[in-house]
């Protein structure tokens, strides 16, 4: 199956942008707080005042620069009040600004390089102890793929205890539990690693993905012209006691959309380069993680 072929071009259910916004604002209130914590709840006025006014003013001065008039302002409330009727806040924030909070975050930190998370994480899934096979259907379509390493801290200790929590699209670039095709827990799941913090996971090989083209998201995207495309990708979450937890992707050498992702996730340190095992059509990849120490929660 060519890209061009893949969901955007035979949606499973036109409901399917209102699905993945819908399950991804649920995701986001609950999931997240056990992720990232709850926050201190702390009003900063200073902080607020600083932030948000040069945002406002960011806004004023295309305003201003653009002289954008009140038929745009109109098209622009009606637009917002989509992204929340559908609950495509976590789509749209995540595709179009987390990339900037994640390379703020990025500059303090040690370890492996990480990349946003984006809305599509589900907390909770099957726990499996490596070398571990993902859920999958019986006939799971897409090329066998096992990625393996090991995860140390950064003086090189192997972190026994260490997980890694993966998920991805299938083959035609669906996520389970936000598009309707594929079961629940489909290419999801938690891996223990050994007691040198090793992991072999076998799955198979994620297809490019396109932002749901049916919501306002989408339509923004497509309006603008813009490209809806990221490149395939493999979402990690790679903790250990006392460590912070990493949140990555990985990416594929020679994927048509790197360097072009419509949600600037992808980076050079994120691509893998998978060679043949001679098992059938089977691929390997090999990617070891660093974590900094830190808080683990
Ligand atoms: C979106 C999808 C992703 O797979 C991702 O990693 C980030 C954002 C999105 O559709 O918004
Ligand atoms: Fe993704």
């Amino acid at each position: 199956m060519t890209t061009t072929e893949h969901q955007s071009a035979s949606p499973t259910s036109p409901s399917d942008a209102v699905t993945a916004g819908a399950h991804a604002t649920e995701s986001a209130r609950s999931g997240l707080s056990n992720l990232r914590g709850p926050g201190s709840g702390e009003v900063d006025q200073q902080r607020i005042a600083t932030v948000v006014g040069a945002a406002l003013e960011g806004i004023r001065a295309a305003i201003r620069e653009h002289e954008v008039t009140y038929e745009e302002f109109d098209a622009f409330k009606r637009w917002l009040i989509a992204v929340s009727d559908t609950g495509e806040w976590p789509l749209f924030l995540d595709v179009y600004l987390e990339h900037e909070v994640e390379k703020v975050a990025a500059k303090r930190q040690q370890g492996s390089v990480g990349t946003i998370l984006g809305p599509f994480w589900l907390d909770g899934q099957v726990q499996l102890d490596t070398p571990a096979t993902l859920p999958m259907r019986d006939d799971e379509p897409g090329t066998p793929m096992i990625l393996a390493g090991q995860v140390t801290a950064t003086d090189g200790t192997p972190l026994a205890g260490a997980t890694v929590d993966i998920w991805h699209t299938d083959d035609e670039g669906w996520y389970s539990g936000f598009a309707s095709k594929p079961p629940a827990g489909n290419l999801r799941g938690v891996v223990r690693c050994d007691d040198q913090g090793r992991f072999e996971i076998h799955t198979r090989k994620p297809a490019p993905y396109t932002i749901p083209l049916d919501g306002p998201t989408g339509q923004l995207t497509q309006a603008a012209g813009w490209s809806p495309w990221r490149p395939a990708h493999i979402h990690l979450l790679v903790a250990a006691p006392g460590h912070r937890t990493l949140t990555s992707q990985l990416f594929f050498t020679g994927d048509p959309y790197l360097g072009n992702d419509v949600a600037s996730a992808d980076k050079p340190e994120l691509t893998l380069d998978p060679q043949p095992t001679g098992r059938g059509d089977e691929i390997r990849a090999d990617r070891d993680f660093v974590l900094e120490p830190g808080s683990d929660d």
